[in-house]
């Protein structure tokens, strides 16, 4: 099997992209974030304190996390309820922040998305997927892209969809969750040694699955 890491902050790009090149491939697209987005969801439903070790734990025994795909598209599932459309508020971003760093947390979702990628070809996104999850993956990337860039990225976006954007309130709450993914104790958000940088802050969205597409493909080629 191969497997293609790509990770990188918030906001860089990586979900689209990981997504169009995994369809370039033929590969499995598998957006890890949705994990402990799906984590988070459980925790506020049920109004899990992350500061409580024992009530974290009882929830994490509570939890089943499975991923499906229909039509080649991801679809979370917790407790056999599919939750793709509940994941992606801004108060689900803030608690799967504050439950990612928790170990119980990681080590729970580990064994997850490490038999994805025993399975499946796989392009997989993530924190840590190059650096934790999937050490031994033939393809690192870490993208990312300018904070401000990034937050005018996701402006654009909240605008496309009618939503009212602060752009300077965004800045801040992208540069604070940087903060939050690159100095945590358990598994931080860093460049893999052996991973290619590829910063996206000049490039159009079609620029960047074409140079991924390419870098990829070449280095598939070269494992012979
Ligand atoms: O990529 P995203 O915004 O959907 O990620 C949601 C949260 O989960 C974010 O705070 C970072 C965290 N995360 C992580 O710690 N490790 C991963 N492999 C993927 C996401």
């Amino acid at each position: 099997m191969i497997s293609i890491a790509i990770d990188g902050p918030s906001g860089a790009g990586k979900s689209t992209i990981a997504r169009m090149v995994a369809g370039r491939l033929g590969y499995l697209y598998v957006d890890t974030g949705a994990l402990y987005r799906t984590i988070a969801l459980f925790f506020l439903r049920h109004g899990v304190d992350v500061e409580d070790g024992a009530a974290v734990g009882q929830a994490l025994g509570q939890i089943q996390v499975e991923l499906r795909y229909r039509d080649g598209e991801q679809q979370v599932f917790l407790n056999g309820e599919n939750v793709n459309g509940e994941i992606r508020g801004d108060d689900i971003s803030q608690m799967a922040a504050a439950v990612s760093p928790l170990p119980v947390v990681r080590e729970f979702l580990l064994g997850l998305q490490r038999d994805m990628a025993k399975k499946d070809n796989v392009v997989m996104d993530g924190r840590d997927i190059g650096t934790v999850v999937l050490p031994e993956a033939q393809v690192k990337i870490y993208l990312t892209a300018s904070a401000v860039q990034r937050a005018k990225r996701r402006c654009d976006e909240y605008r496309a969809k009618g939503i009212a954007c602060d752009y300077e309130e965004l800045l801040n709450s992208v540069m604070e969750r940087d903060l939050k993914d690159t100095t945590r104790a358990i598994s931080p958000l860093r460049q893999a040694e052996d991973a290619e940088l590829i910063d996206t802050t000049y490039n159009t969205l079609e620029e960047s699955v074409n140079l991924i597409t390419d870098y990829v493909t070449r280095k598939i080629a070269s494992l012979g």
